[in-house]
């Protein structure tokens, strides 16, 4: 057998995870679950569950996946000691890859949606007025023809393999996407009525701290991360030896929460400024338009608004946008390829182009059946099915792995990580902690 691919670097593994990490989840799904729910209050709550649960949760992921070098389905029937637990380590393996390859599924339809106000800003910048109403249109052709773009732009780099591809174009991608943060953070910032929305984000409401935003922060600090599905196992797995897996934990997440956090300081503003432009940003029942209207209508009202510069700030907001999905569809798409690659006969190329194909056409499904599907599948992947296997993923690393195995994993290259807090705190808490905290989520879920 080849020897298996590697990142290159640790700066590589960082960009590649944190690209995963980095996505819609953060520019769009944390900055207006903040503003619906007490601004600052949701924030602070936010980043005790990222620290608190999500971290720890992570860190089972890139452990099991760094020790068993290989796909999520294998590593969990390797660390399982009994035939009846391997057989537990298939089915829940293969869970997470139908998941992953679900999320995918949705996921590539809002990506669509973003390459085709991306392509817009572009025909807008050219004059073909005809073009962009086409590409606003929200028809199934265009969103079709979009999302197709999208998949294969995802496919071709799943292609390309680790080093060539996935860390090649997350370490092109992230910084890109940093500078275009700031840069439209400080435009924003100049706007007239920002600081009316900077206010509803930092000033803390805490009279809204209630038991479900308390859920709801669980939630997406799970979604954010990529966990549950196997993505950040794989990443974990294609790491070297010689990485301190607990430091490299902490940097993705910081870099993934403080990105949220950034985010946030355009989203709201940006959508304060549109007020002062004229545009209703709230719904009938008086709560912040949040979902696709925010993004669709609310936003680029305000590009057209601000005039000439406007076609600019709407090319670089959905060239945000569409890089910050790119760069999670490839993890998500990663998970049903390296089963495929490492468990059949078929090479990477082909495993990729089947697989994505396959998920473009589970999306497809899902498009022509919009009403009934799109809602229902988000939720029973992000609400019910990510908090579902990251508490499978705890039991695995903390009660069915042999602790022995999974100390002398952590300790691997670095051996002075003994007795550091970590060490002596992380594999009771995974073992105890996160599954409680977890199905406090998930009975809560399932309760509302
Ligand atoms: N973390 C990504 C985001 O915030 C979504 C994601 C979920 C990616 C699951 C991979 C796996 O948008």
């Amino acid at each position: 057998m080849a020897s298996r691919e590697q990142f290159s670097s640790k700066f590589g593994f960082i960009m590649a995870a944190a690209g995963s990490a980095i996505g819609l989840g953060n520019i769009w799904g944390f900055p207006t679950q903040t503003a619906s729910n007490g601004g600052a209050a949701f924030v602070v709550v936010y980043f005790a569950m990222a620290f608190c649960l999500a971290y720890p949760a992570l860190m089972a992921e890139l452990i099991i996946g760094r020790h068993s070098k290989s796909n999520i389905l294998t590593a969990l029937r390797g660390i399982a000691p009994t035939k009846a637990t391997r057989r537990i380590g298939s089915g829940v393996g293969m869970y997470g890859v139908i998941i992953a390859s679900l999320i995918l599924s949705f996921y590539g339809i809002v990506a669509g949606w973003m390459l085709a106000y991306l392509a817009e800003s572009i025909t807008n910048m050219l004059g073909w007025s005809e073009a962009s109403e086409w590409l606003t249109n929200f028809g199934n052709t265009r969103n079709i023809i979009t999302m197709g773009i999208f998949m294969v732009l995802t496919m071709s780099i799943i292609s390309s393999g680790i080093s060539s591809g996935i860390e090649k174009w997350s370490t092109r991608l992230m910084p890109m996407l940093m500078v275009i943060l700031f840069a439209l953070i400080a435009y924003v910032m100049t706007q007239d009525g920002a600081m009316n929305g900077l206010k509803i984000y930092l000033v803390p409401d805490f009279s809204q701290l209630k038991p479900s935003l308390i859920l709801d922060a669980m939630g997406q600090a799970f979604f954010s991360l990529s966990l549950g599905v196997g993505t950040m196992l794989v990443y974990g797995s294609y790491l070297s030896d010689k990485e301190s897996l607990p430091k490299l934990g902490v940097m993705v997440t910081l870099v993934d929460s403080g990105t949220a956090f950034v985010a946030g300081l355009l989203i709201i503003p940006a959508i304060y400024v549109a007020r002062e432009h004229g545009t209703n940003i709230f719904t009938d029942s008086g709560e912040l338009i949040a979902g696709p209207d925010l993004i669709f209508q609310v936003l680029p009202a305000l590009f057209d608004s601000m005039g000439e510069i406007g076609i600019f700030v709407a090319f670089a907001f959905f060239t945000l946008m569409s890089i910050a999905s790119l760069t999670s569809s490839i993890s998500m798409l990663e998970v049903p390829v390296s089963l495929a690659v490492e468990e059949t006969p078929a090479s990477r190329r082909q495993a990729t182009w089947i697989i994505g194909t396959l998920i473009f056409g589970c999306s497809t499904v899902i498009l022509f059946n919009f009403d009934q599907l799109f809602g229902f599948v988000i939720s029973l992947t992000t609400v019910y099915s990510q908090p579902m296997l990251g508490l499978m993923l705890c039991v695995f690393a903390g009660w069915i792995w042999h602790r022995d195995s999974l100390l002398k994993e952590i300790k691997s290259g670095h051996p002075e990580i003994e007795g550091t807090f970590f060490w002596k705190i992380w594999p009771n808490y995974v073992k105890f902690v996160c599954p409680i905290l977890v199905l406090v989520t998930l009975i809560q879920s399932v309760a509302a």
